[in-house]
């Protein structure tokens, strides 16, 4: 099914200015941005976006990197997006994700990982209405 996904473009790879090297893989992978910002999140919306993992041990490390700089934040729309999306990002530790994924490419640790993507349907809808109001969203 065709479905969108919550992708972010965190603020090690904006620094190390590969944001056009990430959308030439989404695009390769058949996935179009519908909708995109650049932003420098407050402290408070790196902490709602991040909300569920707010008893983590690793939460306030994760939110100190994310309102490091700024990010690249978009929607990606496609056939099974939110999978293809994770495909590409490969495993959340960079040192443990596939030879030329994103993350296995562009990441130098597990908070300094590239890229974020939603992990299901359920919760790429959450995280898209966190970010964009559906009058930003441009479905093609
Ligand atoms: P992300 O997909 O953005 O979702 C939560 C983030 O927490 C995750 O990527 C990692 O960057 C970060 N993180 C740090 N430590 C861990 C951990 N032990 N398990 C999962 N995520 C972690």
């Amino acid at each position: 099914a065709v479905e969108r996904t919550l992708s972010i473009i965190k603020p090690d790879a904006v620094a190390k200015n590969v944001v056009g090297q990430i959308y030439a893989r989404f695009e390769a992978a058949g996935l179009k941005v519908v909708a995109a910002k650049m932003k420098h999140l407050s402290r408070a919306e790196a902490e709602g976006f991040y909300a569920v993992h707010r008893e983590r041990p690793f939460f306030k490390d994760l939110v100190d990197f994310m309102v490091s700089g700024p990010v690249m934040i978009q929607v990606l729309e496609g056939e099974s997006a939110v999978l293809k999306n994770r495909e590409l990002m490969g495993a959340t530790d960079p040192k443990k994700a596939d030879k030329g994924t994103i993350r296995a490419d562009f990441a130098d640790s597990i908070d300094a990982n590239a890229v974020h993507g939603s992990d299901s349907a359920e919760n790429a809808a959450i995280e898209v209405a966190y970010f964009f109001p559906s009058s930003e969203v441009y479905s093609r």
